[in-house]
């Protein structure tokens, strides 16, 4: 595997391959979940790129940058035993001018759900993923379905800005008890991560009314009636149900063909999210 750490070695490395590559953009502090995606462009492309950079520009300024989970050399051997092609691990130097102006928003989707609390989140995101894309030149690019409002924002970017390229949704990889993998989880400790279950299981308990009802205000006001019983550690910030395209809230589960339930959720101040696409039989009312 070659680690490259400028633009000009990447695109000398790019000039020289040939077939399609795959992309998996990462913050490093790499698990299952991230493994799942580069396994996959590994099967479908010839060539694999990783990169792993911590972006500051999509953390607010009192979010976790300074600490968020640097493992550098562990990464990089995970992803040389997996049969990585090249990994781009670009300081902030690299990616970022102190003459920078360019500024890449999606006006709508970013701004709902994770968007509106983490303001600026979504548009530090689509300019890395942009700058990215433009040195990476990949035919496919690896998302998982975790970040599921990111996975929107990047299919929604790509179509409108004609990046010659497929975004491909991979299944969010959970912990044996269901806690969807994130690098986040690592800040837990172990009374933490004990309730941090909470955010899957609320959605699983969501599931399990959609057979009685599938009004809205009734599942997420039995949701967090739900939370609040049995986690009343863990702080929502927000819990809804949209369709999975617009990301808008429905009223009913019928409105949509695609209904998903949304969750975000602080455990010991740590911001975890999930999510959960939601299977309404014909037959209910
Ligand atoms: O999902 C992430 O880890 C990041 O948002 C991404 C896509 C690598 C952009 O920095």
């Amino acid at each position: 595997m070659e680690v490259i750490e400028t633009r000009a070695q990447l695109k000398q490395w790019r000039g020289k391959v040939h077939g399609s590559v795959g992309f998996v953009p990462t913050m490093g502090a790499l698990h299952e979940g991230h493994l799942s995606l580069v396994r996959r462009s590994l099967a479908e492309n010839p060539w694999t790129v990783v990169s792993i950079f911590v972006n500051p520009r999509q953390f607010g300024p009192q979010e976790d940058y300074h600490r968020y989970p640097r493992t550098l050399e562990t990464d990089l051997r995970l992803l040389q035993n997996l049969g990585v092609s090249a990994s781009f691990v670009p300081s902030v130097e690299e990616m970022y001018s102190s003459e920078d102006e360019a500024y890449i928003s999606l006006t709508r989707l970013s701004r709902l759900w994770c968007g509106s609390y983490r303001l600026g989140h979504f548009d530090g995101v689509a300019l890395v993923l942009t700058k990215l894309f433009h040195l990476v030149m990949p035919a496919r690019a690896y998302f998982g379905e975790k970040d599921f409002q990111q996975v929107r924002i990047v299919e929604k970017m790509v179509e409108e800005l004609f990046f010659p390229l497929e975004v491909v949704r991979v299944p969010t990889v959970r912990e044996p008890d269901g806690l969807a993998m994130s690098s986040r989880n690592m800040y837990l400790s172990p009374s933490g991560r004990a309730q941090a279950i909470a955010l899957y299981k609320v959605l699983q308990y969501i599931q399990t009314l959609v057979p009685k009802t599938g009004l809205v205000s009734d599942l997420l006001r039995e949701g967090e009636a739900y939370l609040r019983e049995r986690f009343p550690e863990v702080r929502l910030e927000y819990l809804a149900i949209v369709d999975e395209y617009s990301l808008q809230p429905i009223e009913h589960l019928r409105q949509s063909s695609h209904p998903r339930a949304l969750i975000a959720a602080y455990v010991e101040g740590v911001r975890l999210i999930d999510n959960l696409p939601l299977i309404y039989p014909e037959e209910s009312e």
